[in-house]
């Protein structure tokens, strides 16, 4: 099995969509290009969204029009609907990202929508994608634990996921939008979604409301996972899961995997970097660990 790990940094659009200050699109490029300097080969640049569900997200298209391209990087941008797919294409954005619940509840909140008006919808928007030449991954969010309906049958999440993928989605991203998996149970809804789908078809979105995302990445990746998602500083959030705190750190995760001798490609100090000046910027706390154990260590000219 491949030790290498694919590293996918969702911090502009998942890390800004429920900050309280709104980050200027020139920031917004910034913010993008730095990460991508630090090694970041797969990156969502923000959403195309409706502006009055998400203001954070707007001003995308400025940002997906600013960006400077570097060859090799896949730059993404979430979309609900055909709508935001025509928006994501007239400024050029040739990987999109699709997204929906496992629950019903919550997909309605979050896209007014039903589940099987989602999967209608969504495959329509996925089959237009691909006739334009779009790359496009899908979320199934609340994979392990919902808001408003607690526990989740993953073979719901399964079945979503398989027609997601049936659509021509080139992999899927579950969700643990709240934080609520424990450790057995990422690991078990892991090792199902592997052996139904492959390990180039997986992904893993963890939010870490409760300190547990790094145990949970770990126990994934001894299941199999290879392709993680995570935001600069441990940002984010889903504005219409209530309860949701920020992702999995990008720059704990990048350097888990280091201590691991798993090769990510990303700098784990450059990621820091930008976590610093974004913390600077809108006045968040960095909710990883790294950054305070890196910035010690320059300090005291240690590193
Ligand atoms: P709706 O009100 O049902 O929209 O919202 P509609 O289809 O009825 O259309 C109403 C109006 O909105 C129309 O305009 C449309 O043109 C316009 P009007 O004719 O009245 O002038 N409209 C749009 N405008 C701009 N961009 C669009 C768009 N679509 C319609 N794309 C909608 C449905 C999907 C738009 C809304 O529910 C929405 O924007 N939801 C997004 C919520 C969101 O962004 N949540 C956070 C991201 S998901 C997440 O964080 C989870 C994740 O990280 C994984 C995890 O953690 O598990 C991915
Ligand atoms: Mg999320």
């Amino acid at each position: 099995m491949s030790e290498e790990i694919r590293f996918f940094e969702v911090g502009p659009r998942d890390g800004l969509q429920n900050e309280k200050t709104i980050l200027e699109p020139a920031s917004r490029v910034e913010m993008v290009e730095g990460l991508v300097a630090a090694g970041v080969e797969d990156i969502e640049i923000g959403s195309f969204v409706h502006p009055k569900w998400v203001p954070q997200m707007k001003g995308t298209d400025e940002v997906a029009q600013k960006i400077e391209r570097k060859e090799g990087v896949r730059y993404w941008a979430l979309v609900p609907n055909r709508k935001g797919l025509k928006r994501a294409m007239d400024v050029g954005v040739d990987h999109v990202a699709v997204f929906m619940s496992a629950t019903e509840s919550h997909n309605k909140k979050n896209l007014n929508r039903t589940r099987e008006q989602s999967l209608h919808e969504l495959g329509e928007v996925i089959g237009e994608a691909r006739s334009q030449g779009l790359v496009v991954r899908a979320y199934v969010s609340t994979a392990f634990g919902c808001p408003f309906e607690g526990e989740v049958d993953f073979q719901e999440v399964l079945r979503i996921g398989e027609e997601l993928l049936d659509s021509g989605a080139e992999h899927l991203s579950l969700g643990d939008t709240i934080g609520v998996g424990s450790p057995p149970e990422i690991a078990e809804g892991c090792r199902r979604a592997l052996q139904a789908f492959g390990v180039e078809k997986v992904a893993l979105h963890l939010h870490d409301t409760q300190g547990l995302a790094l145990a949970n990445a770990l126990v994934a990746y001894q299941q199999g996972v290879r392709l993680f998602d995570g935001a600069v500083g441990g940002m984010g959030g889903c504005p219409y899961a209530p309860g949701a705190a920020g992702n999995v750190a990008s720059e704990d995760m990048i350097n888990l995997f280091r201590q691991m001798d798993t090769s990510v490609g990303i700098k784990a100090e450059a990621i820091c970097e930008v976590a610093e000046w974004l913390r600077d910027e809108l006045g968040f706390r960095i909710s990883g660990r790294y950054c305070d154990y890196w910035r010690a260590h320059r300090e005291s000219g240690d590193e």
